[in-house]
């Protein structure tokens, strides 16, 4: 009796665990580069409107390597940074918030840089997978 209590214990928090542990992942990555069709989408956008500043594949440029950055900081700050705008030693970010196509997609976008800074996608040309 008292075994199956602890065995019911500890899976309760090994569940717990689990779910903080992916709290953030929401993306699928497949076959090393094939990102789930919404991941997929956030590429396409990081492409178009952030790619010629910090790089083909968020690795750095002007702007800093994003992989990097978001593997330090939270998902709210990158929110805030996204929507307002920033100015600090490396120049300029613009603020997207004016931008519907940045703003609609940001959850997806930020999905394709988490798949980044997790290393769950390399600096590599994603291609569009399974969901
Ligand atoms: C015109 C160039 C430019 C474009 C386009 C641009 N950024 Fe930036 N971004 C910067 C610069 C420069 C910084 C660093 C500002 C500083 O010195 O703090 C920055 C900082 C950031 C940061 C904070 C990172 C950190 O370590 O401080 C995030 C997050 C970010 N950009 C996301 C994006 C996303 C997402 C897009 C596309 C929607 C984008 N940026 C487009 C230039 C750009």
């Amino acid at each position: 009796m008292l075994l199956r209590l602890t065995g019911l214990a500890l899976l309760c928090c090994s569940a717990l665990w689990f779910e903080t542990a992916l709290a953030h992942t929401s993306y699928t990555v497949t076959d090393d580069n094939k990102l789930d069709p919404q991941t997929y989408r956030g590429y396409l956008l990081y492409r178009n409107w952030c790619a010629r500043c910090h790089g083909t594949f968020a690795q750095g440029l002007a702007g800093p390597n994003l992989a990097k950055s978001l593997a330090q900081s939270s998902k709210d700050e990158f929110m805030q940074v996204l929507i307002s705008g920033k100015t600090g030693r490396s120049g300029v970010m613009p603020a997207w918030r004016d931008n519907q196509q940045v703003m609609n997609g940001r959850e997806q976008l930020y999905n394709y840089l988490r798949a980044r800074a997790d290393n769950a996608i390399g600096p590599v040309q994603p291609q569009q997978g399974p969901k």
